[in-house]
């Protein structure tokens, strides 16, 4: 602990001295979630991630995260440094959509509004009309589908589902997952829940169907905390990564939470549930990289441009 507290006041000297500001995801390790709060920058959703970047005055953002949140403020903001502390830190939906395979895809299908996760890259992002996150997808897809538009989802096939059975709306889904909201088992929370029949169950809409349609709450991670911090429960089941136990157990301190389960035989398997991109960052490789000046995100022209005008309708739409 005393490293732990020597290396993030040095973090914090750094990001000073550059003029930099973190932006952090909840998935991460506490300690940067801890130190982005402290020196002014934020910890939030996918969606809060990229407002914040590009309203924030700082000509250097650091991208605690995995690299479509990089990749996404750099996009909003061409004139500003972004840096990552590992670059390599991906994810499996991003994985799961090259960007050849997806513009096929689309040109199969131009009748249909193309509406991309934000867990893409920005290659994807750039062939779609819409980006949208986890918090205002429902919103979005709602909105086309009343306008009578046909839609093509990628590349998330749960949350793709959810969104299809929630707003009605005509979707043709690409077949991507979330590793670590995959593994979650609807017979297992089920059993859990009979243990605890009092317990509220929130859902990150990544989760096999099994899982969300046991939920009380299904929502981005901001929505899931803001249940917790508004539950009149005393105890909550929550099926996310359990880095997002962190702000929580520190806005929410009487309050039990439980793990869902992600092994089969109904044990909470930490491993499973923790996305090892997000695993990543660390203040050792935040630090190195505010130190050298490294890792710096780059997306060339004209994909940034393209990409810039549906992650701005989102925002506006938002706003
Ligand atoms: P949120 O937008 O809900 O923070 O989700 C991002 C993510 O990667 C979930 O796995
Ligand atoms: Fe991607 Fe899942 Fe990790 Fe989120 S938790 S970054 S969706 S692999």
């Amino acid at each position: 602990p005393k490293d732990r507290a020597a290396a993030k006041a040095r973090a914090a000297q750094l990001l000073k001295a550059r003029g930099a500001v973190l932006v952090a995801h909840y998935y991460v390790d506490g300690d940067l979630q801890d130190l982005a709060l402290e020196t002014g920058g934020c910890v939030s959703d996918s969606l809060e991630m990229a407002r914040f970047g590009r309203d924030h005055a700082a000509q250097t953002l650091v991208v605690a995260g995995v690299r479509f949140m990089g990749e996404t403020a750099k996009i909003l903001s061409p004139e500003k440094t972004v840096l990552m502390p590992d670059l390599d830190a991906t994810c499996s939906l991003d994985l799961g959509c090259p960007a050849e395979d997806f513009a096929a895809f689309c040109d199969q299908h131009p009748d249909r509004k193309v509406v991309v996760y934000a867990n893409t890259s920005a290659a994807v992002k750039a062939r779609a009309d819409w980006m949208v996150t986890s918090s205002c997808a429902l919103d979005i897809v709602g909105h086309l589908h009343a306008q009578g538009q046909k839609i093509l989802w990628a590349p998330d096939r749960h949350l793709g589902r959810y969104i299809q059975e929630q707003t009605g709306a005509d979707m043709l889904l690409w077949n991507g997952a979330c590793i670590v909201h995959d593994e979650f088992k609807g017979l297992e929370l089920q059993m859990l829940r009979e243990q605890h029949p009092d317990a509220l169950i929130l859902v990150h809409p990544e989760s096999p169907r099994s899982v969300v349609e046991q939920a009380d709450v299904v929502g981005s991670t901001s929505a899931l905390i803001k249940a917790v911090v508004e539950g009149t429960q005393q105890r909550y089941i929550v099926a996310t990564d359990n880095g997002i136990l962190h702000r929580m157990r520190q806005l929410a301190p009487g309050k039990e939470l439980i793990e869902a389960p992600t092994a089969g035989n109904g044990a909470t398997c930490k491993s499973c549930a923790h996305c090892p991109w997000m695993a990543m960052n660390a203040l050792t490789n935040l630090i190195e990289v505010l130190e050298t000046g490294a890792n710096a995100i780059q997306v060339p022209e004209p994909t940034r441009a393209q990409a810039q005008a549906c992650i701005e309708r989102m925002l506006d739409f938002t706003a």
